[in-house]
């Protein structure tokens, strides 16, 4: 199903180069009302020609108005590596880079050299940018962990203001929160719950707001793949958001999944989120496994993408088995000689029989 969201994928970016052939595709997509762009869409086929079959991961995407994306670690040296990047993925997201404890090491000194690096390179690409990620238990530098109530909120609230601000208007989408729920549904108890209570993700996304009014500002979590005690408490939230016009645009769903995974109500579950109104994101696919079970499950979940609309696109975690945080799973695209793997296949016919 070709995503019918109007104004998916305007860009919030500044103008940038693109190929004949991108253009060409924009405007085929653009025609046929999904305002997609892709760095690698194939040329648009002529009237007499068979449509081809795209040959890359974001080409194929975005037949379909979709991007197809990948976490980027700081491996851009290594030519294999940054060709792969380079050649497959129309999004990228820093693994690392952009998260609290890389950003603001020191209260109100703010690092932006990582992210910097990557939202350039994606820029001088054409490729779409997710921001990971303003506000998260994990990953948070030492100086915030020990502080109490109103002072942690002026923290986070300051944290948001200049990151998601330094960032203004180059980043499709921000996970503005990230993991604030438990497997029952309720909250984490996080310091930031414990200090600040139930409102501090209101309090996130209304700040995040105000320092990028373009980005889609979404909300990521795990363990959401399939209708269940999580993801119902995540639901309630953002209808809840929803109804009370609080800014959320997006749920990000991370899909760290294993090749024996039961996905039997995942493509609902995206739905019923995707019919409160906002987008949804596959942010952080990976399947520990190998070979034909493993690339089913990764067929499953680009096919359930594809059925839904408002699915803006997949983004895996990671470009090689070798740099995964789960390696020893071998759970992404590409082993780690970069050759693809059954699972590549089994991705890119699933996005090409999308294909417009
Ligand atoms: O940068 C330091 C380096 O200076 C130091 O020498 C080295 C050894 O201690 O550690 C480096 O930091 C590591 C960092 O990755 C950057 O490589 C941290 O120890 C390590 O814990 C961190 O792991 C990341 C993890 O999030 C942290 O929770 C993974 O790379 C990253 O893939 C993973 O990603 C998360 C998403 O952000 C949220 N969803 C779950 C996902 C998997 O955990």
């Amino acid at each position: 199903m070709t995503s019918s969201s109007p104004g998916r994928h305007t860009r919030t970016t500044s103008r940038r180069t693109r190929s004949a052939s991108t253009v060409a595709a924009s405007g085929v997509l653009a025609a046929a009302g999904v305002l997609a762009f892709s760095p690698t869409a194939p040329a648009a086929p002529s009237a007499s020609s068979t449509v081809q079959a795209a040959g890359t991961l974001g080409a194929a995407a975005a037949q379909s108005g979709r991007y197809f994306g990948t976490a980027v670690a700081e491996h851009y040296g290594e030519a294999d590596y940054e060709g792969t990047l380079n050649r497959e993925f129309s999004s990228v997201v820093a693994e690392n880079a952009m998260k609290w404890d890389a950003t603001e090491p020191n209260r109100n000194q703010f690092n932006f050299s990582g992210g910097d690096r990557l939202v350039n390179y994606a820029q001088q690409r054409g490729k779409y940018i997710r921001g990971h990620a303003l506000v998260w238990h994990a990953q948070q530098p030492g100086w915030v962990q020990g502080l109490t109530g109103d002072n942690l909120r002026q923290a986070m609230r300051n944290h948001i203001s200049k990151v998601a601000g330094h960032y203004a208007g180059k980043i499709d989408s921000w996970d503005v929160v990230n993991e604030a729920f438990e497997w029952d549904g309720s909250r984490r108890q996080s310091n930031l719950q414990k200090q600040l209570g139930d409102g501090w993700i209101e309090d996130a996304f209304r700040t995040a707001k105000t320092a990028d009014p373009k980005a889609k500002l979404c909300y990521n979590d795990y363990g959401t793949d399939a209708i269940n005690a999580k993801s119902d408490g995540i639901y309630r939230m953002v209808k809840d958001f929803r109804a009370r016009g609080v800014p959320i645009d997006c749920v990000g769903f991370q899909s760290h999944l294993s090749q024996n995974e039961n996905l039997s109500t995942y493509r609902q579950n995206l739905q019923r989120f995707a019919d409160l109104g906002v987008h949804v994101q596959i942010t952080e696919l990976d399947v520990g496994g190998s070979g034909a079970a493993q690339a089913n499950v990764y067929r499953q979940v680009a096919q359930a993408c594809l059925a839904v609309a408002r699915c803006n696109g997949i983004t895996v975690w990671g470009v090689t088995d070798k740099y995964s945080w789960r390696a020893r799973e071998t759970p992404l695209l590409f082993n780690g000689n970069y050759q693809k793997k059954e699972a590549y296949g089994a991705v890119l016919a699933a996005l090409n029989s999308a294909a417009g």
